[in-house]
């Protein structure tokens, strides 16, 4: 298993990206998520991204971590060949996957989330790997 990414909680792309312009990691693309309320940028950090994500409607789940949390760490993306193996696995191990079936997520791929209140504090989303 590899970290896919990290996904950030930002309240505009366009700051953000020039944080990380500074220190040299630029994005290679962003995407509108409105199954998710959302904007992301895609940059590349090694075999990993960082996700940047922006709220598209004041009442999605960004907007919501914003209004509460403020701008910052969101989620830890991890990849993996079977989402629905991981998702049984995840269950029967005692954690709460917020998602019944995975949901059709950025860049193409199936995701689902984890829910912080079982992992100890961090909201976990697995990623189906792109066939290979
Ligand atoms: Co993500």
């Amino acid at each position: 298993m590899e970290i896919d990414h990290i996904g950030i909680a930002v309240r505009k792309l366009e700051p953000a990206l020039a944080v990380y312009g500074a220190i040299g990691i630029r994005a290679t693309m962003t995407e509108a998520v409105p199954s998710e309320g959302v904007r992301v940028a895609f940059l590349p950090v090694g075999e990993s991204h960082i996700e940047l994500l922006e709220p598209l409607a004041a009442d999605g789940p960004i907007a919501k971590f914003l209004e509460n949390r403020g701008e910052g760490l969101h989620h830890i993306a991890l990849a993996v060949d079977d989402i629905q193996a991981a998702m049984t696995r995840a269950r029967s191990g005692g954690l709460a996957v917020i998602d019944e079936v995975p949901r059709q997520g950025a860049r193409g791929r199936k995701v689902a989330f984890v829910h912080p209140k079982s992992t100890g504090g961090v909201l976990l989303e697995f990623v189906q790997n792109a066939p290979r």
